[in-house]
């Protein structure tokens, strides 16, 4: 196959609105008329369409796999950039397909493999190994009883390191043509596998990782500063591209988390959140190679329902972002405090301790009203977070807490009512203060650098919920305990007491602070315009858990009466944050997109009428399933249409 079917032309983008440049990046594209009748060639109208789609997508050592060399034939099309990784820990067995073994490799990736290996920057491994199903773990660092084997299992089999739009469409439109499992790789930090997939080739965006500073963008009612950036780029990235111009960027609290994928696709919750919304409410405009391949602008006037969908409704879903454009913020004065109370270092009653953590929830909406967003830590058992223990001696660490455009003394003014309700607990607190010129020295005093961030435990499943104002509410206190506060703490304890570790925010990202630009605002799941608190609960099993019993415990946190169904009885009528939550969740279309569910279906159909993309727990992905080889919820098995 000559290398002429990539002839990238300049096309016209036919559009005088488009605000931002392309990135060069984003200019080479595929010229359809080159590529008519090749393997990456774009979706033709003319084509059957439903009638013919097979029932399951292409898989290794089936018929319908395409053959070695079909994919010599991509390779050469996308001129090197196609890869076929090994994963990292081959290194550390004989007899692999990979023939890779190295001993001195191997004690390596043993040494690093829990803490300091560098997933983001590797075109497979993912944050969460337990989604790809543990079928390459170094020895002695995976469960007792996994397999001392290493096989590819839920890793993609192929890579594009995409560093033009036109990879990115040649890979949509070779996935399409030929009924190969697309995914997308940003980071791997999703919490669910996302980027993961058995027999997938994988888009892996890391290296699209431009940043450019617009100093006065204007669309749509927005009239200010912005930063351009690429798939790939970071908080970290940005945090550092808007300090070093004297301004501020919504991210989240992990610093190796990618922007434009997941993060502000999914939601996006960040210590700005109390004062300017949700990563996805940043968002002027984007750029986005959907799945017929072609390459399009969304803007608040062009395809606006996939502007609107992209913003909200999740990742790989209706197709891939090579860049957004988003907003930013002038720097600010911070103050930051830590607050931490338990059973134990307070020197008070299990009783006591409980009421004061009430106090603290019991300021939310007031502590948000002011702008002022924070991090906290419920561990049921100081030092030990996990295991039921009668004689638990709980503690709660606020860290940190976020007083962004406040001084020391404004922070201290702004938080005296709580601190003087806790005094009059007789609980003492360990706290904190610090006052920072800016914003950026603030973050990283509190926020440790996790680009070289370990993985997720591979015993450990988590659930979320979104607490609305009427779940903290204290007046519903009055007259009972079904509702309000009380009923959220008695949830929370319940919980606690079974050993279960939390960690939340508190945030407000009301449409207020958040104000999204476009006719009719973004996809956010509607329940954080009245959230107060996201919260995460992690539970932990025994490490030698079968299959089968590993599966029992994850449904009954999931679903049973004594896990996440308490919080969710308290927190009725909210939801959960989609990007932080339980693959396992009951009625995923209800907790994490509410009621866009509709909307964003019709859209996804639209857009993706084939199935190209997949995400589990995605918006469509009900209509698939991944036969995973031991009916674990991971992503290694073949995806199939139920
Ligand atoms: C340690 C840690 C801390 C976190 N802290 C926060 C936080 O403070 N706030 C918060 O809101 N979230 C937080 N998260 C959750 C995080 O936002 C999600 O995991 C998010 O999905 C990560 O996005 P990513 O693109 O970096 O990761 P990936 O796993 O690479 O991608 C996530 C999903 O988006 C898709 N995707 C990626 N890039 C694109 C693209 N260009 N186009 C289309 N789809 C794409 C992927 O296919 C996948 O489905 C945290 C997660 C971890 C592990
Ligand atoms: C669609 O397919 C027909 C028949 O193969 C071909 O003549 C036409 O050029 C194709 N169009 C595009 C846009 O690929
Ligand atoms: C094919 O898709 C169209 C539009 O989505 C739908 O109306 C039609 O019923 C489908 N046909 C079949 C056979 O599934
Ligand atoms: C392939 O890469 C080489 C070296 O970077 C470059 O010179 C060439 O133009 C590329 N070919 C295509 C089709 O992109
Ligand atoms: C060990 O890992 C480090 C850091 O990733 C790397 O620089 C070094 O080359 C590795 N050594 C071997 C023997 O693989
Ligand atoms: C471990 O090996 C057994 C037997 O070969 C196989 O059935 C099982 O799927 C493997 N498990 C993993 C996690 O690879
Ligand atoms: C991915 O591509 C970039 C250039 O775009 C290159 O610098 C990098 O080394 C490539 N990574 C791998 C693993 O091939
Ligand atoms: C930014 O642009 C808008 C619209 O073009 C204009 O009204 C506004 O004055 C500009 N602001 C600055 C600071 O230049
Ligand atoms: C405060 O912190 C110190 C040092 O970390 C610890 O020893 C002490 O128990 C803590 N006290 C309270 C009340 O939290
Ligand atoms: C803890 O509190 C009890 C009374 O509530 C008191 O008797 C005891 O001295 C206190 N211990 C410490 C170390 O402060
Ligand atoms: C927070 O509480 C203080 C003290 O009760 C009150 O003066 C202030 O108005 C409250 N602010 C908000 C935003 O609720
Ligand atoms: C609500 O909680 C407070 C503090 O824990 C308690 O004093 C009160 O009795 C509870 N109210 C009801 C109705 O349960
Ligand atoms: C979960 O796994 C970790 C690390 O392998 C282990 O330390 C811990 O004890 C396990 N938890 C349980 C409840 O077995």
């Amino acid at each position: 196959m000559s290398s002429n079917l990539l002839t990238w032309g300049l096309l016209a983008l036919g559009s005088a609105t488009i605000q931002a440049e392309l990135f060069d990046f984003e200019r080479k594209q595929l010229d359809p008329a080159s590529v008519v009748g090749s393997m990456v060639r774009f979706e033709n109208g003319s084509a059957p369409a439903n009638t013919t789609l097979p029932t399951c997508k292409a898989f290794p050592g089936q018929l319908d796999w395409p053959r070695d060399d079909v994919w010599r034939e991509l390779a050469a099309l996308l001129n090197g950039t196609l890869l076929r990784p090994a994963p990292v820990s081959s290194v550390c067995f004989h007899g692999t397909p990979y023939g890779n073994y190295d001993a001195a490799a191997c004690a390596n990736i043993s040494a690093s493999w829990g803490t300091t290996f560098v997933r983001m920057d590797h075109p497979i491994e993912p944050v969460s190994p337990m989604f790809e199903g543990l079928t390459c773990v170094p020895p002695g660092s995976g469960p007792a009883n996994s397999n001392n084997t290493c096989t590819q299992g839920g890793y993609p089999v192929y890579v594009v390191n995409v560093s033009t739009a036109a990879h990115v469409q040649a890979a949509v439109n070779f996935a399409r043509n030929e009924n190969v499992r697309l995914v997308i790789k940003n980071t791997g930090h999703d919490l669910s596998g996302k980027s993961l997939g058995a027999g997938s080739l994988s888009v892996w965006t890391h290296g699209l990782s431009n940043i450019e500073l617009i100093t006065n963008y204007s669309i749509d009612g927005y009239s200010g500063p912005a930063f351009h950036v690429g798939a790939g780029v970071q908080a970290k990235d940005l945090l550092k591209a808007a300090a070093d111009h004297k301004l501020m960027a919504v991210t989240g609290i992990c610093d190796s988390v990618g922007i434009p994928g997941g993060y502000a696709q999914g939601g996006g919750h960040s210590p700005l959140s109390a004062l300017y919304g949700m990563g996805a409410d940043q968002v002027l405009s984007l750029q986005v190679v959907t799945a017929d391949g072609e390459f399009r602008t969304a803007s608040p006037t062009e395809d606006t329902d996939l502007f609107w969908a992209i913003r909200g409704g999740g990742g790989s879903t209706f197709g891939v972002v090579t860049s957004m454009v988003l907003k930013a913020y002038p720097d600010a004065t911070t103050a930051v405090a830590t607050f931490d109370w338990g059973v134990r270092e307070s020197n008070i009653s299990l009783e006591t301790y409980w009421e004061g953590t009430a106090s603290y929830f019991s300021h939310f909406a007031n502590f948000t009203g002011q702008g002022l967003s924070g991090q906290f830590f419920l561990y049921p058992q100081e030092g030990r977070p996990q295991g039921a223990d009668p004689n638990a001696e709980p503690r709660t660490s606020v860290t940190p807490f976020f007083g962004v455009g406040k001084t020391l003394a404004q922070l201290k003014h702004a938080v005296q009512p709580w601190v003087d309700e806790m005094a009059g607990l007789g609980i003492r607190m360990n706290t904190t203060w610090a006052e920072f010129p800016s914003f950026y020295p603030a973050y990283y005093s509190q926020l440790v650098p996790t680009s070289l961030g370990g993985v997720m435990p591979y015993n450990m499943t988590y659930g979320s919920r979104l607490l609305s104002r009427a779940s903290l509410a204290v007046d519903a206190q009055r007259g009972g305990d079904t509702g309000g506060l009380n009923a959220t703490m008695a949830a929370f304890r319940a919980l606690a007491e079974q050993g279960h570790m939390f960690n939340g925010f508190q945030l407000a990202p009301t449409l207020a602070t958040g104000r999204p630009v476009g006719p009719d605002g973004n996809a956010v799941l509607p329940a954080w315009r009245d959230a107060l608190s996201h919260t995460i609960v992690f539970a932990l099993w025994p490490e030698e858990y079968s299959a089968a019993q590993q599966m029992a415990f994850r449904r009954d946190f999931a679903m049973g009466r004594h896990g996440m169904q308490l919080l969710q009885d308290a927190t009725l009528g909210s939801g959960s944050y989609m990007s932080e939550s339980d693959q396992l969740e009951p009625s995923f279309q209800e907790a994490f997109f509410g009621s866009n569910y509709v909307r964003l279906l019709a859209i996804k159909r639209k857009y993706d009428p084939h199935g190209v993309f997949f995400a589990s727990t995605g918006v469509g992905s009900e209509f698939w399933k991944v036969h995973s080889v031991d009916d674990l919820p991971t992503e290694n098995g073949q995806l199939c249409r139920v």
